[in-house]
């Protein structure tokens, strides 16, 4: 495999030699932000009636179903993206600045996206877990926010091994897929998903 596009001249070259405390890190921060999500959601008063971008009650299943499928196609752009730059789109060559750009803008406005869809979901719902599907979902809120912390710090840094960027952005592309699945899917297809 390839190493982690990082031919950028103004970029400093990866240190292979890991520090512990980059380790912490990467382990605590992604911690921290899962706990104060399942802290804050498995402690809040649910209000069922929350609305979202002025819709209340049942409407905010649809609308959020079509949120978190626009996340989710987003996602697939990255995934994408993320391919061309390691070289893994047969084809196309080495990928352009321009490519890098817009995956880090992508990434943001992914962000960006799920905070109003998850602050419903906290706010209406709390942490759930009253059959298995909702569970998952619950936990896969908590974890995917871990996720998206890990990601950001370890994008950051120059000192992990190279193998290490593309694993949690491949976990963090499951992760919305996983919320997609366990809600948006869910809703679109009448209630009811596969193995749930
Ligand atoms: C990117 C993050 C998230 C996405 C895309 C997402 C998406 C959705 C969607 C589409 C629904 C169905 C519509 C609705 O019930 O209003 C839903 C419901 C729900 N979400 Fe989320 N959600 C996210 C994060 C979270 C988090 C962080 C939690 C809690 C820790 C959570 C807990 C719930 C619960 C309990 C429900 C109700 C499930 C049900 O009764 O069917 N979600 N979510």
């Amino acid at each position: 495999m390839k190493g982690r596009p990082g031919s950028d001249a103004d970029r400093p070259a990866r240190n292979p030699a890991v520090r512990p405390a980059l380790v912490v890190l990467v382990a605590l921060l992604p911690f921290a932000a899962g706990v104060g999500v399942y802290e804050w959601s498995s402690h809040v008063t649910p209000d069922y009636n929350a609305g979202l971008f002025g819709v209340h009650g049942l409407d905010t299943y649809g609308l959020k179903a079509r949120l978190g499928t626009a996340l989710l196609a987003l996602a697939l752009v990255q995934l994408g993206l993320a391919l061309w730059m390691y070289g893994r789109v047969p084809g196309t060559g080495p990928a352009p600045r321009p490519v890098r750009t817009t995956h880090r803008i992508i990434g943001l406005s992914a962000f960006l996206l799920s905070l109003p869809i998850a602050f419903h979901c906290i706010t209406a719902y709390g942490f759930e877990s009253s059959d298995t599907r909702v569970t998952i979902h619950s936990i896969g809120g908590c974890v995917l926010y871990a996720m998206f912390v890990a990601k950001v710090v370890i994008v950051r840094s120059r000192h992990l091994p190279g193998w290490v960027l593309p694993v949690a952005g491949g976990a963090l592309i499951c992760g919305i897929a996983l919320m997609w699945y366990t809600a948006a899917l869910w809703v679109l297809n009448g209630d009811t998903v596969p193995g749930l």
